[in-house]
């Protein structure tokens, strides 16, 4: 039949688009240890990095009293924001996504660390 023939190529079609690994919130937030040094989820409260409060869906170089260096508050007008792909790149190796960044953080080297922080700062955000 014609439309099973369809819906079998519109499922292939959906399997063959690269989707992001699905991160595990819970895996994130053990993770997220490597981030708290510098960064608190509390609004407004600043440690060495700005607070993550709500980062997910913000733009960058945005939270108030942080002097952010001038290459994050540059991509931060670029009219970008945290979000899955974004903040990927960010998790990869932050040197090479923001010149110059403060952020004194090599990355996550394995892509399912990068998904697992990423969902859990979503699920903070939302
Ligand atoms: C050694 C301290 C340090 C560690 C560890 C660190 N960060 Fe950061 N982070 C910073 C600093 C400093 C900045 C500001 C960067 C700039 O201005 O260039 C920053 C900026 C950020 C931003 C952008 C914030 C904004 O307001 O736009 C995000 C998102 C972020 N860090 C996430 C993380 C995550 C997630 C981790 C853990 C995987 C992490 N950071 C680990 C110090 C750190």
């Amino acid at each position: 039949m014609f439309s099973a023939g369809l819906s079998a190529t519109l499922l292939a079609l959906a399997f063959a688009t690269p989707v992001a690994a699905a991160g595990d919130q819970a895996n994130g937030q053990k993770l997220f240890k490597k981030c708290s040094a510098c960064h608190s989820l509390e609004e407004g409260k600043k440690k060495v990095g700005p607070s993550l409060y709500k980062i997910f869906g913000a733009t960058p170089g945005q939270v108030a009293k942080f002097r952010y260096s001038k290459g994050m508050t540059s991509y931060g007008a670029t009219g970008v924001v945290w979000d899955e792909e974004t903040l990927d790149a960010w998790l990869t190796k932050p040197k090479d996504l923001v010149k110059k960044t403060k952020m004194a953080f090599p990355g996550f080297k394995k892509e399912q660390d990068r998904a697992d922080v990423i969902a859990y700062l979503k699920s903070l955000s939302e």
